[in-house]
């Protein structure tokens, strides 16, 4: 069947980079369509030799691996470089290979800065232990044995102490969040990144950190409004309810909660 005209010219405007903005004839090139996110606003951070670099450490990470989340490293590298500027250690909760924490690291000149990096996996893809039923009934379980038999989930922390010894004071803690929590030994923490794809152990970590963030730390939910992952939205709006603040949905999919300055009227 033929397509008609108006699509078909879209679709090729589309494969040579350009595309028509609210169906006005009007060409606008260098649009961002990665990720899920399609966006025609400026997004030259791409060509910021610092983040080329970061983002070039996270893949070394992740063995080449490239899932084209350039935006969301963007807002990882943003709230990292903010969060460097206040008191306190660094966590993130669900480290796989170390994508993210590699680039943070490279971008921030680790060795420089007097924290602590706090990073926890079970470095054996989800505990089923911690799914809720509505995410086993979404075939979570399934997907993640699917992960792990293509080597997507890292299950060898020998190889992420390796990737991380560049760096000083980072702590791996291997074993499942909740249970792992107590490991933590900070007082203050200025930068918490939750990417666990599961809604308990994020929703118990941003239960149990909370109290350590100090006032302006930057806690990030990667999933948050990504497609499909409804169960954490579910449960981070539960905790941002209980505790007197909201979520920053991103388009990006991911989710930003910054402490606030002062003490909250709930
Ligand atoms: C999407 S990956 C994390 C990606 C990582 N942030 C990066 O920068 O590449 C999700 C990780 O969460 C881990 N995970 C899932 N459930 C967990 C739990 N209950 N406790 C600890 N880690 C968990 C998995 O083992 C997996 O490595």
């Amino acid at each position: 069947m033929m397509m008609p005209l108006k699509r078909l010219v879209k679709h090729v405007l589309n494969i040579c980079g350009y595309t028509l903005y609210r169906n006005h004839f009007s060409l606008v090139t260098n649009l961002y369509n990665e990720d899920g996110l399609q966006s025609i606003h400026n997004h030259e951070f791409m060509d910021d030799p610092s983040f080329i670099s970061a983002y070039k450490r996270g893949l070394k990470a992740s063995s080449g691996v490239d899932s084209r989340f350039y935006w969301r490293a963007h807002v990882v590298l943003w709230a990292a470089h903010c969060a460097s500027k206040l008191k306190g250690d660094f966590v993130e909760c669900g480290v796989n290979k170390g994508f993210n924490s590699s680039a943070i690291m490279h971008y921030l000149n680790w060795n420089v800065l007097n924290k602590s990096f706090y990073l926890l996996d079970t470095f054996n893809g989800m505990d089923q232990r911690f799914l809720t039923e509505e995410e086993m009934l979404q075939g979570k379980l399934e997907i993640n044995q699917k992960i792990l038999d293509a080597g997507g989930y890292e299950c060898n922390v020998g190889a992420v102490r390796a990737n991380f010894s560049e760096w000083q004071r980072v702590h791996i803690i291997q074993g499942s969040v909740p249970e792992t929590l107590p490991q933590v030994r900070t007082e203050e923490i200025a930068y918490l990144h939750l990417d666990m794809n599961c809604a308990i152990p994020e929703q118990r970590a941003a239960e149990f950190f909370w109290p350590l963030l100090v006032p302006g730390a930057f806690m990030l939910f990667d999933d948050y409004a990504y497609k499909g992952y409804d169960s954490q939205k579910v449960a981070i709006d539960s905790f941002a309810h209980r505790t007197g603040v909201t979520v920053l949905a991103l388009p990006t999919g991911q989710g930003l909660i910054i402490k606030p300055p002062f003490s909250i009227q709930k």
